[in-house]
């Protein structure tokens, strides 16, 4: 597929998805949710992709949210606007669920579809000049791409009512301070320090990383009771792998493990 609206490249096992309407601040219509999801779908299939970086283009936004004049259009049709959300949501979980680590590159404003973008990538960093917030309700609507959900889990309840409720926009400090965002950096080192945090996520076992992801999403859903039987069943195929073998011969052996992802 060729994309009007994003730039996708992949280098060195990482795919990197930029959002590319930096004179609308990376606002998201229909088009480029359409191409975020082939995106996704294509970063799933290529093998030689290992984790995906999320980030927009420009100096000013990660993504200031759903397009607005898009939104206005869906004004007064229920079925219309629940469409667009279901579809939305379809897209980010598409993102949630890509089996590898992929890391919003939060670079200025992530403001509504934006935040819940975010949110919906294994992590988080942020620039300093970043602001994060849900905005919804100073439209008059409520977030639709996940993010009630997403932030409720990320943050607890009480930051999702704060942040839902009040529509503010909270500086990147106080979304690291209260875990929205994983790594705060200086605009100048945060590209450095999001592929300093890649490297090190790279370097450990694929599959490993891989159960470790899915085990804290798919354990939200679940009891502790039944998070922990997942939790022994992924830990038993974890002793299956030759990752394992090689992870605990390299540290006994006082050298670093060449892991295959098997
Ligand atoms: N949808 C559509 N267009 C958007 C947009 C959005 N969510 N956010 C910004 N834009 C457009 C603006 O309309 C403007 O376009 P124009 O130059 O054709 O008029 C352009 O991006 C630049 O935005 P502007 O508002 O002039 O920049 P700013 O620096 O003064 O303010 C924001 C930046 C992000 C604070 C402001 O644009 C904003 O509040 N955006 C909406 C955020 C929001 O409510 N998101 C939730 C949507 S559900």
């Amino acid at each position: 597929m060729s994309y009007e609206n994003i730039l996708y490249s992949v280098d060195g096992g990482v795919c990197r998805v930029t959002i590319n309407r930096p004179d609308k601040m990376n606002a998201l219509n229909h088009q480029t949710i359409t191409e975020l999801g082939a995106a996704f779908d294509a970063a799933r299939a290529d093998d030689s992709v290992r984790a995906l970086v999320l980030t927009g283009a420009g100096e000013k936004a990660f993504v200031a949210g759903a397009d607005i004049g898009e939104l206005h259009a869906q004004a007064g049709n229920a079925q219309g606007a629940a469409d667009l959300a279901a579809f939305g949501q379809g897209v980010f979980r598409k993102l949630e669920d890509l089996g590898k680590p992929s890391i919003a590159m939060i670079n200025g404003f992530a403001l509504g579809g934006g935040c819940e973008l975010a949110l919906a990538c294994t992590l988080r960093t942020a620039s300093t000049n970043a602001r994060l917030g849900l905005p919804e309700t100073s439209l008059g609507i409520i977030p639709g791409y996940g993010g009630s959900q997403r932030l409720a889990r990320v943050a607890g309840p009480g930051v999702a009512r704060e942040w839902i409720l009040t529509g503010d926009m909270f500086p990147a400090e106080e979304a690291h301070r209260i875990g929205v965002v994983n790594r705060l950096f200086s605009p100048e080192k945060l590209e450095e320090g999001t592929a300093k945090m890649l490297k090190s996520i790279l370097a450990k076992g694929p599959v490993a990383v891989r159960f470790g992801m899915e085990l804290v999403l798919r354990g939200w859903d679940m009891d502790q009771t039944d998070g922990e039987t997942l939790e022994t069943e992924y830990f038993g195929k974890a002793a299956e792998t030759e990752d394992m073998r090689e992870g605990m011969a390299a540290f006994l052996e006082k050298r670093k493990p060449d892991f295959t992802g098997k």
